[in-house]
């Protein structure tokens, strides 16, 4: 193994929690000079700083600077979500005849994990720096690998899991995310990172010029509550069709509430595959912003993508970039389905004892 340190990733301090637990974050840089800050506060991404044509850096997600902030207002700005992200119809479901309670945070539902998700939970951080190694083409690459153990019952979910998110900055400018997880019993997971976008610059405009393409026949229609109603229907013909490239807001006054809705990636359309050592990710979505020409290219394991357009910013919180208003960013979380677990016919979200849960998402930044 040919390994070349370029940095040394230290953490630096980014405050307390309100309990007093010492919040840490994480600086890694690529050659290009693109930057990804993570933090040990729900293994979240903080900041993600990609150069601009002023000779300067543009943050392209939105979030806080200081962790008072991330505890009492933040809508999940790039945490990481689990044990479930989405919802969970009426906080409740059956496994094996058994029946378990959750927490209730979302009217009648279950959402993101519950009242304290992982994305309010404090993460053991492991940073690396890996040069290049023999048969892996991928240049070089710098990270952080969070570890939390989550305790069985924990927002009332069964088994104890241990689980590993890894985000990875290559020098081909891709912030990959790796997860595992591992359970001592049956339990429900679907990890996803709810990072929330403007490839403008985070607080400097709504995102609705933003062209987007999901690579999506089909998408899952909700009820009031936003829980699928377990059919699958075709994306044509309706407000909700970005097969080609289109303005997020050229459509989005016929949606009601804006767009929060599950995709069903298209899995037979082998859409540029990128290969991650054993893993094949697809092409599941891209944005491209006009103005800067800048452009997200996201891959995914996942079946699904909640594209959600920002509907629930208000203005009310002010961040790093300005006053976040309504559709000042977009999500584009990687997923399975929501409420799988009441629709057998969603792909599995069950994870047994002895198998490995992993998923992987990359999202990459081309410029121009
Ligand atoms: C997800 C949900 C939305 C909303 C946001 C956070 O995208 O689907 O309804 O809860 O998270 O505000």
């Amino acid at each position: 193994m040919n390994s070349e340190q370029i940095t040394k990733i230290t953490p630096k301090s980014f405050g307390k929690t309100a309990a007093g637990e010492e919040v840490k974050y994480f600086e890694l840089k690529n050659k290009h000079g693109m930057v990804a800050e993570v933090a040990n506060y729900g293994a979240t991404l903080l900041r993600l700083l990609v150069p601009d044509d002023a000779g300067s850096t543009t943050n392209i997600v939105l979030g806080f600077d200081n962790m008072a902030q991330y505890q009492k207002e933040s809508p999940y700005f790039g945490s990481t979500v689990g044990r479930v992200a989405n919802r969970i119809a009426k906080g409740e479901f059956e496994l094996d005849s058994k029946r378990y309670k959750l927490a209730v945070n979302n009217g009648p539902n279950t959402l993101h994990g519950g009242i304290k998700g992982f994305d309010k939970q404090i993460w053991e951080a492991k940073p690396f720096d890996r040069g290049l190694e023999s048969g892996l083409d991928r240049g070089l690459e710098r990270g952080v690998v969070f570890n939390y153990i989550s305790d069985d019952m924990e927002e009332g979910f069964p088994g104890k899991m241990s689980v590993t998110v890894t985000y990875t900055l290559t020098d081909d400018d891709e912030l990959r995310i790796d997860y595992e997880a591992m359970t001592d019993k049956p339990t429900p997971i679907n990890l996803t990172n709810h990072s929330y976008f403007n490839l403008a610059g985070a607080g400097s405009s709504d995102i609705l010029s933003h062209e987007l393409t999901i690579y999506a026949d089909k998408y899952t229609p909700v009820d009031d509550t936003l829980i699928p109603v377990g059919t699958l229907e075709a994306v044509s013909n309706t407000s909700m069709d970005f097969k080609t490239a289109t303005a997020i807001g050229a459509r989005i006054d016929q949606v009601k509430g804006g767009y929060d809705h599950n995709y069903a990636i298209n899995q037979n359309v082998s859409a540029a595959p990128k290969q991650v050592s054993n893993t094949r990710v697809g092409l599941a979505a891209e944005v491209k912003e006009p103005k800067s020409g800048r452009r997200l290219m996201m891959y995914t394991t996942e079946p699904g993508v909640q594209f959600y357009s920002g509907n629930f910013l208000d203005g009310s919180a002010v961040g790093n970039g300005g006053a976040y208003k309504k559709h000042y960013g977009f999500c584009l979380e990687a997923q399975h389905f929501p409420d799988s677990v009441h629709q057998p016919a969603f792909p599995n979200s069950i994870l047994r004892p002895g198998d490995t849960y992993r998923q992987t998402t990359i999202y990459q930044i081309l410029q121009k």
